[in-house]
């Protein structure tokens, strides 16, 4: 593949110096969803799909973006000083925010870049497409411009400050964090209260992940997860009156319990319930998963799913009818929605000797039932974001 993107490279921008490959994979959050903007817990690897990028440093300060899933668009050509969001732009705004974001952070951006992508994660997915793309974006900017005291987290914290702030789409730390740090064979648990984390062995020895797209685009996502950042935010300021608190996820459900009262609609009720107690099984999930017990890390999947439906109200039918078909499997361990809802894909855990059932039971139900078709890939994990 690096050959291919280099190949790719010189033919649209020409032969002449050091082409530079780069790979970020796409990402499963196996627990711990719509925590990240409550200061709570993820715990999610990454996988072997993702996004190439080959890079090349221009002696002018222009930054040119070419993507080779998109070669009817051509070749994106911004100033180094034009690089503000402009919707036109589309995809080009994700590499463009990420330089923007070193930019305003004050690191010396002294000369300018050609870039190639190509990404193998279908988008919209759910599977942190965007976040590859700016992560890779962001090692080259590292490495290319020699800014060697920027760490893989800074990358990370700039990354999400490029969907956040830039592209201002409720895109959070979850998915840059764990594509520039993703270990093969292991998760992450990362603390968003404070980025600390540690990685845990994905001990799943007679086991398989499964994602499976649902194929239902996800509708008004950028508007409904800012609205459900405001509700937190707003549960957060209610609870405050009563608890010394930074984040909804600094509590347990039982204090939650005592002090809920504070909050003054029952849907903010629910949203900061469905924070607090995820938080929590994810804090119980890694604790199952480093005992071995995958029996109850897979009870602690299902209950995320019905919380993320009932209380934070994110699922949607499809999800809804892709998660019920597959608890009814005897090897399925556990399934949920996962990433932001409304949409995309869910995530299963289902004993290895039991796959091609699951395939074939789940995909004809959910036909049966929606009329649509699932599509199901079976993840191995893969390391995070390099140079090759
Ligand atoms: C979206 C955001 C993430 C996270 C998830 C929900 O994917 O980009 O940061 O908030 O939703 O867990």
């Amino acid at each position: 593949m690096k050959q291919r993107m280099i190949e790719k490279f010189e033919e649209i921008y020409g032969k002449g110096g050091e082409v530079s490959v780069y790979f970020a994979p796409g990402r499963a959050n196996l627990i711990g969803e719509h925590t990240d903007y409550n200061g709570g817990h993820i715990f999610a690897c990454t996988l072997t799909v993702g996004t190439y990028a080959a890079a090349r440093r221009r002696p002018d300060n222009r930054f040119r973006f070419c993507s080779l899933n998109y070669p009817e668009s051509g070749v994106l050509d911004r100033a180094g000083d034009e690089l503000d969001y402009r919707e036109e732009d589309d995809w080009g705004n994700y590499p463009k925010g990420v330089i923007r974001t070193f930019i305003a952070k004050g690191y010396p951006i002294d000369g300018g870049l050609d870039l190639l992508y190509y990404g193998e994660i279908p988008k919209g997915l759910g599977i942190g497409s965007s976040a590859s793309i700016n992560v890779a974006t962001g090692l080259i900017l590292r490495d290319l411009m020699g800014l060697e005291n920027v760490t893989k987290v800074d990358i990370a914290l700039f990354s999400a400050l490029a969907e956040g702030e830039y592209m201002k789409n409720g895109g959070g730390i979850l998915d840059p964090f764990t594509v520039a740090m993703g270990k093969k064979d292991h998760a992450i648990l990362l603390d968003t209260s404070d980025f600390s984390y540690s990685y845990a062995p994905l001990d799943l020895p007679h086991e398989k992940v499964i994602i499976t797209n649902s194929g239902k685009a996800r509708e008004g996502l950028v508007e409904r997860t800012l609205e459900r950042r405001r509700e937190c935010d707003q549960a957060l300021r209610e609870l405050q009156r009563v608890i010394a608190i930074n984040n909804l996820c600094e509590l347990t459900a039982e204090v939650f319990e005592q002090v809920q009262e504070m909050i003054k609609s029952p849907v903010r009720v629910r949203r900061a319930r469905h924070v607090v107690t995820e938080n929590q099984r994810t804090r119980q999930a890694v604790e199952a998963m480093k005992r071995g017990d995958i029996r109850e890390f897979g009870q602690l999947m299902n209950a995320s799913h019905l919380s993320l439906k009932e209380d934070h109200e994110v699922s949607c039918e499809e999800l809804d009818v892709l998660v019920e078909e597959a608890w009814e499997l005897e090897g399925v361990i556990g399934s949920r929605m996962m990433g932001a809802g409304y949409g995309g894909c869910t995530i299963s855990i289902v004993d290895e000797d039991s796959v091609s059932e699951f395939i074939e039971k789940v995909g004809t139900n959910y036909t049966r039932r929606t009329g649509r078709r699932a599509e199901f890939y079976v993840v191995e994990t893969g390391d995070g974001a390099m140079r090759l």
